[in-house]
């Protein structure tokens, strides 16, 4: 009687986030699924933003001539993006911690206090700062920005 049901179900919860699987419980034939196996291997379509644990961004969405602002480990980081050649800093400015914004026209400004540094090297370019961005190594793997 609910075999239909439940393979409605289960082609539901497979499209869907895990979250779903309540909605499906009436039909629990095998309770061991617990659905924590998502993240590395998606391959039903484009997964936008974060990818899995070494991935920062999908290249395409890191802007050439500009960049982006991304989070490894807890910290946020700044891609930069020149043709092929993709850089990443530590995003919090050295003057008083604050993230910068994805750079412009190859400067990266600090919103707080306008702090601005290079976008092809971290290089200090104004302060109030006194130090530059420490660059973090990354590559381009695929059509992935990985940590090097
Ligand atoms: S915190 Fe960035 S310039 Fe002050």
């Amino acid at each position: 009687m609910t075999s239909r049901r439940s393979m409605l179900c289960g082609l539901a919860v497979a499209m869907v986030v895990p979250g779903g699987l309540a909605a499906c419980s009436t039909t629990t034939t095998n309770p061991s699924t617990g659905g924590g196996t998502t993240g590395a291997g998606n391959t039903g379509g484009s997964t936008p933003g974060n990818a899995g644990a070494a991935g920062l961004a999908a290249l395409a969405d890191v802007p050439d001539g500009g960049g982006l602002i991304v989070e490894s480990g807890g910290k946020p980081l700044v891609l930069t993006r020149t043709g092929d050649v993709v850089k990443a800093f530590g995003a919090a400015c050295p003057h008083a911690g604050t993230t910068v914004s994805p750079p412009k026209g190859g400067i990266i400004t600090c919103p707080n206090h306008g702090s601005q540094f290079g976008a092809s090297d971290g290089s200090l370019k104004k302060g109030p700062s006194t130090k530059g961005l420490t660059e973090v190594p990354v590559k381009v793997s695929g059509d992935q920005v990985v940590m090097a």
